[in-house]
């Protein structure tokens, strides 16, 4: 069937490294996971590589709050990463980082490349200044409120109340969402990619069947707004790549994020005989390169990474598949609602394989937003791969291994049954190859009603009551786990864990399309043990009370709460998350400023007998003598937290923006240390 194997490199979209794989993602790793696998079980050469994206301000502060250096914190959230990926069998051909030599050698070299031609533009902008973190401020780190509508709290450049979209300078009363401080206008000179020089390769390599229509019809407008110079410079602090010979400018994140697809692709050709990185990447090859990305992406892969490459003289991608968002019970995910749940707080509850499956029941090749309702979700597996396609080799296994010492019959009893479940396997691939996965799952389901209902008609086991009936009885039997073992075969992208299941105890070698074709006769299954379990609700429920338990307490008093620490979807408290924040009087003993620290103030505190040692962000607002004696109200049950200048064990409460604007809460002199505060 496959004369000659298609050579295909795959990608999906860097994920962040300052945050846990949640289940938004997952729609992406798993979609991709499933083109992969159903690629390779057609015998292509299909590479599948993808790294953390590890760059950037959020990552650079993250890891500072943390106490912690930047390497530290990418190297755990990316031991994190794998780990989720790997139990959700997304099976990466390599998995590596942004923040590595092969990332930095391409980015120079695209860079320079772009460069020499002319492509690159430098001048001086103003941008927003933290004076007292000495730092440029990205737009999601101000806050203030909102011009149109007066909300307070609004970040960078657009409202969560009203949806008004504006520029951060037209905030009211701006602040750093990091320091708390007013922010400045400061100017400092940056480098452009310039955009506008592509027009018009850009605007052909759109319209050239390289991307959905939907998404061809958004670039339509994005034309029409016209192109404009992209600043792809920031100023140090920075956590990435500085930029060659100009000393204090660094590659802005976006820049060397998809460069990275190149860069754990080297790292792997490095390792791996026979796979040549020009063979994929030089101009003009003939292999096919697919970049698989969520909708909120679009502008970076479809505009900037074709122009960058083809400024550099690399290939341009063969095609970008975008992908809608996952939305829970009909809306975003909700940290209070319990629906923001992460990989890891899934797996704790549930099987990866129904999250697999009803993705793929929901997904087509459209960029549409898919819905988990979690109910449909326990009565979707529960009736499809519970009750129809593992109850067919359920329903047949015990008699062939009871009665006929686990052989299938020497011949196929129904050729034309069989036939017509290979030739649907056609229309099936079609589907897989277009990621119609939706109507795959479709399809395959219908020949699972079939399949039972032949069961059911041929009733094996009235025929086992039969005397005489045995060739009948075996026949009936061996057609029912050979239709099995069509079905697992078409499921196997999607159902990976269970289709080795399936292999063992068919006991068969991994399946693959074309070897599907070739019934099992005469042939020696193994006992069959239950390949999946029904979902009960409770599991499900379970989930959801951990997903809302996962919510932080509250957030550290040394480090005003930005979009970086909470997320921005969280609403409401319940009461009993609120409820186990243990509130308690503190008499602050002594109080003393931190070698090194510009923010902090060390606490002795005394809780009527314990004492605890609490680092405060309150050094702008407060002298350490000034404290001492005070009483005040701390959080007493927050996990300790290591930060770089010693264990920080609870947490003052203080009220204001930040900065000079703090105030701690000081209870009336009749309150005693370890008072419970209600
Ligand atoms: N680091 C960038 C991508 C760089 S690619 C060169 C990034 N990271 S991310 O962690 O925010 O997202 C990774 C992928 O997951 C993106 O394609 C994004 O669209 C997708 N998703 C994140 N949340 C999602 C949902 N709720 N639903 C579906 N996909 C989502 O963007
Ligand atoms: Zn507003």
């Amino acid at each position: 069937m496959n004369e000659s194997p298609r050579k295909i490199l795959v990608t999906s979209a860097l994920p962040y490294a300052n945050g846990p794989i949640h289940i938004g993602h997952l729609v992406e790793y798993i979609q991709t996971d499933i083109w992969v696998r159903f690629q390779k079980m057609r015998d292509n050469r299909c590479i599948y590589v993808c790294a953390d994206d590890a760059h950037g301000t959020p990552i650079m502060l993250r890891a500072r709050q943390d106490g912690i250096e930047p390497e530290q914190l990418i190297a755990r959230v990316s031991d994190e990463h794998q780990a989720d990926f790997a139990e959700f069998n997304v099976d990466f051909d390599n998995y590596h980082s942004t923040h590595s030599d092969e990332n930095r050698f391409y980015s120079n070299t695209i860079y320079e490349r772009n460069r020499v031609k002319g492509h690159i533009s430098n001048r001086t902008i103003t941008q927003a200044y933290d004076p007292v973190e000495n730092m440029f401020l990205p737009d999601r780190f101000i806050k203030g409120e909102c011009p149109k509508c007066g909300s307070p709290d609004q970040y960078g450049d657009n409202c969560e109340v009203c949806s008004a979209s504006y520029s951060p300078s037209e905030l009211k009363d701006p602040i750093s969402a990091i320091s708390g401080a007013t922010p400045e206008q400061k100017e400092s000179e940056h480098f452009f990619f310039k955009l506008g020089d592509f027009e018009s390769m850009l605007k052909e390599w759109t319209q050239g069947g390289h991307l959905q229509d939907e998404v061809s019809n958004k670039l339509d407008e994005w034309f029409r707004a016209g192109l404009q110079e992209w600043d792809i410079s920031r100023d140090a602090p920075y956590f990435g790549f500085e930029i060659p010979d100009q000393p204090g400018k660094y590659f802005y994140v976006w820049l060397d994020a998809p460069i990275g697809y190149m860069a754990s692709f080297r790292n792997l050709c490095d390792r791996t005989d026979g796979l040549n990185f020009d063979d994929f990447w030089a101009r003009g090859s003939d292999t096919e390169l697919y970049h698989f990305i969520g909708k909120d992406i679009i502008y970076f892969h479809a505009l900037f990474w074709p122009a960058m490459l083809h400024g550099a003289d690399y290939r341009t991608p063969t095609a970008i598949f975008a992908h809608g968002f996952l939305t829970v019970e009909g809306q975003k995910m909700s940290k209070s609602r319990g629906t923001f749940i992460k990989a890891r707080t899934y797996l704790d509850h549930l099987n990866p394989e129904y999250l697999r499956y009803y993705f793929s029941a929901k997904l087509g090749s459209n960029v549409e937003d898919i819905d988990l309702n979690l109910e449909d979700f326990a009565a979707r597996i529960n009736s499809d791969l519970v009750g129809k396609v593992v109850n067919i080799a359920s329903r047949c296994a015990g008699f062939i291994r009871k009665r006929y010492d686990g052989m299938l019959s020497e011949t196929l009893s129904e050729p034309a049954l069989f036939d017509e479940f290979v030739q649907a396997g056609k229309s099936i691939a079609k589907r897989y190859e277009g990621r119609e996965f939706s109507h795959a799952v479709r399809e395959i389901m219908a020949l699972a009603d079939r399949a039972n209902q032949y069961i059911d008609e041929k009733k094996p086991w009235v025929i086992a009551k039969q005397e005489g009936n045995e060739q009948a009885l075996q026949d009936v039997c061996s057609t029912g786990i050979n239709l099995f073992r069509l079905l697992i075969g078409y499921l196997r992208p999607i159902l990976p864990a269970t289709t080795a299941k399936s292999e063992t105890f068919l006991q068969v070698p991994p399946l693959t399309w074309d070897n599907l074709a070739t019934p099992l006769t005469g042939h020696r299954i193994a006992k069959f043990k239950p390949l999946m379990t029904r979902i009960e609700k409770a599991q499900v429920q379970a989930m959801v009370d951990a997903s809302k338990e996962d919510l932080n307490p509250a957030t550290p008093a040394d480090q005003p709460s930005g979009p970086l620490v909470d997320d921005p979807i969280a609403d409401t408290v319940e009461f009993p998350e609120f409820a186990r924040v243990d509130l308690r009087v503190a008499r602050i003993i002594t109080a003393s400023h931190v070698e090194g620290a510009d923010k902090l103030l060390q606490l002795t505190l005394d809780l009527g007998g314990d004492t605890r040692n609490v680092f405060a962000g309150i050094k702008a607002a407060y002298k350490p003598e000034d404290l001492e004696g005070k009483l005040t109200v701390m959080v007493a049950n927050l996990a300790p937290r290591k930060m770089r200048f010693g264990v920080s064990e609870g947490m003052v409460l203080a009220a204001g923006p930040g900065g000079k604007d703090i105030f701690m809460l000081n209870p009336d002199d009749g309150a005693q240390p370890g008072m419970r505060v209600k």
